[in-house]
């Protein structure tokens, strides 16, 4: 196993079968190894500066209704809210006091919003010159997607979640195609967006083989952000009662990902953090290299809820910077206060 692992830090790249092996493998010895191997790369690149995203999760709203996800359109337990362009303002202005210097705005997918988010967006360029602004508001046309880039905009997240077409149909009703994402993820990348994807893990009907074509696919994509997160069920989704996604396989594709990508930007999500209560540490020291506290308004935040029990307060919360800060300095990293854009290195 240690001889695919050293190929894949040397090549990054290896066989289907490599893959799948080293998603399989009982060897503890193997996957310590492999951790160790990614760990080392991210510190090569970024020493031990962990880069922050300030999260504001502006609206639960979804026209969409994805079977794992807690804000469906479908569900109606939840408490749908949107944030107004003042209160996402204050968000990034609490935020800025902090130290933030990448905001990130996240929501429900919606029609017919896009002059309120150009209006946002150019309005948060024109405040903080000095920060990155993510986007991560679904799938939208290719025209929305070049505005919102010329509004300012610098970056994009829209997960494919999974690429095998016929898992792909399991999780996602009929009105929703793969097709489109993929073709939403092509036109955001053509468009100059930094374009982050990923995948959650241990969806429902997801297989090795599945996780095989979603390194392949992210291999041959070449995203500048990679979104890796256990699914974790949520109490009114149709997936609800089927059991949550493993850590150590996320932790797992988290390093492989970082051997294929030196220089990309992996955040330890906070679903893992959810999932594992050291979750945080055990993703850096697995190659991540960011983390996204949540500077959602505070009355919001149990609204966002794409799972159950999602982390949202402690090292999670905005708040908890200092908390952060020790929880880091635990394992030898530190905050890093840039606005961390992708630097390819080679
Ligand atoms: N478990 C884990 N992650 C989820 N997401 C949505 N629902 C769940 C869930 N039940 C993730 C998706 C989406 C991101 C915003 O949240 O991957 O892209």
């Amino acid at each position: 196993m240690r001889i695919w692992i050293d190929k894949l830090r040397r090549d990054r790249t290896l066989a289907p079968d490599a893959y799948r092996q080293l998603l399989a493998t009982e060897d503890a010895d193997a996957v310590d190894y492999l951790h160790r191997q990614a760990r080392e790369v991210a510190l090569s690149q970024f020493g031990h500066d962990i880069y922050i995203r300030g999260l504001i999760e502006v609206g639960n709203r979804c026209r969409n209704n994805c079977l794992y996800c807690g804000i469906r359109a479908a569900n109606p337990s939840v408490a749908r809210y949107e944030l107004t362009k003042e209160e996402i303002l204050d968000c990034c202005r609490h935020g800025h006091e902090l130290g933030f210097r990448t905001f990130v705005l996240q929501g429900g997918e919606r029609r017919g919003r896009y002059r309120m988010w150009e209006d946002v967006v150019s309005t948060i360029r024109a405040t903080w010159p000095d920060c990155a602004i993510t986007l991560s508001l679904g799938e939208m046309t290719r025209e929305e997607y070049e505005g919102l880039r010329l509004a300012g905009a610098d970056r994009y997240l829209l997960r494919h979640e999974t690429y095998n077409a016929d898992h792909y149909r399991m999780l996602h009703p009929e009105q929703m195609s793969r097709e489109n994402r993929l073709q939403c993820l092509q036109w955001l990348k053509e468009t100059g967006y930094q374009t982050g994807t990923g995948i959650m893990v241990g969806s429902p009907g997801q297989t090795i083989d599945c996780l095989v074509e979603d390194i392949l696919f992210i291999g041959r994509f070449r995203p500048q952000m990679i979104g890796i997160g256990p699914f974790i069920p949520q109490h009114d989704t149709p997936l609800g009662q089927c059991k949550a996604g493993s850590a150590d396989l996320t932790l797992r594709l988290l390093s492989i990902f970082r051997l294929m990508f030196p220089s990309a930007l992996i955040p330890a999500t906070t679903a893992l953090a959810t999932l594992l209560p050291d979750g945080k540490a055990r993703g850096i020291l697995a190659g991540a290299n960011v983390v996204m506290p949540n500077l959602s308004p505070a009355a919001c935040r149990s609204s966002y809820a794409l799972y159950d029990n999602k982390a949202a307060a402690g090292t999670e919360a905005a708040e908890g910077l200092d908390l952060l800060k020790q929880e880091l300095d635990k394992i030898g990293y530190r905050i890093s206060m840039v606005r961390g854009d992708y630097r390819p290195t080679d």
